[in-house]
């Protein structure tokens, strides 16, 4: 059954494991506004430790997955507002592009339709996306006269090449869901009628794995890419063990199947982890 978060902007459904929130304001094509930015902080916070959610996915309803920030109500109205109403409206927003980052559970953007400037932030929260062939992409900041803030930047730094980035952000050209894929902005692009059930595929992929495990990688993913080797080498040895603090059986059931019980192969697929030594 369809929820909705206080104002109705973002709508969510649980299913088997994967919780399906959308941005849902399609008439304003899911354009990012101070409100909408805190009812998914809301509806984020309501999903993040419900036992039957494993994996959350990202999507908009109707043609947009998001047209970026309001520039009416998140540029305009709040520059009307005076420095402290734009510096709220900023913690709003990367509030939850931060908390979707470090989300307890896998995240995937389902990217349908339109995403434009600030839809960046919370694409790159994602820990993987998925595009419909047919999406649109683009850093339209240039287009009406500002720099790509709000993370946009570095995130195209981060996900695409130095001159990809760049002739993106100063062109003001949109590319389309197979180019994000080239470009690595997102993982895959497919036919928009086959989008939800690569999607959902991925997400039933993840649900067999190690939750706790499942954690500890996304974050090492996002956290070592700025350590040095050394750097990185100690803080995974320390993550893991800090792992394991949370979860003390799971790896060693992981080994007793392979090696005792020869029920599955790593190189192959999960363990079972719903099993625990008999
Ligand atoms: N901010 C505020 N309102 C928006 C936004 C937005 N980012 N995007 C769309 N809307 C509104 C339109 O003003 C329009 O409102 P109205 O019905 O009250 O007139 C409604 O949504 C529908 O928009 P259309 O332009 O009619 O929809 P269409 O499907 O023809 O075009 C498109 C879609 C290409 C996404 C277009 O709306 C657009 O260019 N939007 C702005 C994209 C953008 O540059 N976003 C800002 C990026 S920069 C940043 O995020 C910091």
């Amino acid at each position: 059954m369809t929820e909705t978060s206080s104002n109705g902007v973002v709508a969510y459904d649980v299913e088997g494991g994967i919780a399906w929130v959308r941005f849902n304001r399609p008439e304003k094509r899911n354009a990012m506004s101070p409100t909408l930015n805190r009812d998914m902080m809301e509806v984020l916070h309501a999903l993040e430790f419900r036992d039957d959610v494993g994996v959350l996915v990202l999507s908009g309803e109707g043609t947009a997955w998001s047209a970026g920030m309001d520039l009416k109500e998140y540029f305009r109205e709040t520059e009307a507002g005076g420095l402290g109403a734009v510096r709220q409206a900023q913690r709003e927003s990367y509030g939850w592009w931060r908390r979707l980052r470090w989300y307890q559970k896998p995240t995937i953007a389902m990217v349908n339709g339109w995403c434009f400037g600030g839809g960046y932030g919370p694409l790159f929260a994602c820990d993987l996306a998925f595009a419909a062939d047919d999406a649109q992409f683009g850093l339209s900041e240039i287009n009406w006269g500002i720099l790509p803030g709000g993370g946009a930047t570095k995130v195209a730094v981060e996900l695409a090449s130095f001159r990809n980035a760049m002739y993106h952000a100063l062109m003001g050209e949109n590319i389309d869901g197979r180019t994000a894929a080239e470009w690595g902005l997102v993982n895959e692009a497919h036919p928009l009628d086959r989008l939800k059930a690569r999607v959902t595929d991925v997400a039933n992929v993840l649900l067999k794995k190690n939750p706790v495990a499942l954690k500890a990688t996304k974050d090492a993913i996002r956290r070592v890419s700025i350590m040095s080797y050394d750097d990185a080498e100690d803080y995974l040895v320390r993550a893991q063990e800090a792992a394991n603090s949370f979860d003390k059986e799971g790896r060693q059931e992981g080994i007793r199947q392979f090696i005792d019980e020869k029920s599955y192969k790593p190189g192959l697929g999960a363990y079972d982890k719903d099993r625990t030594r008999a």
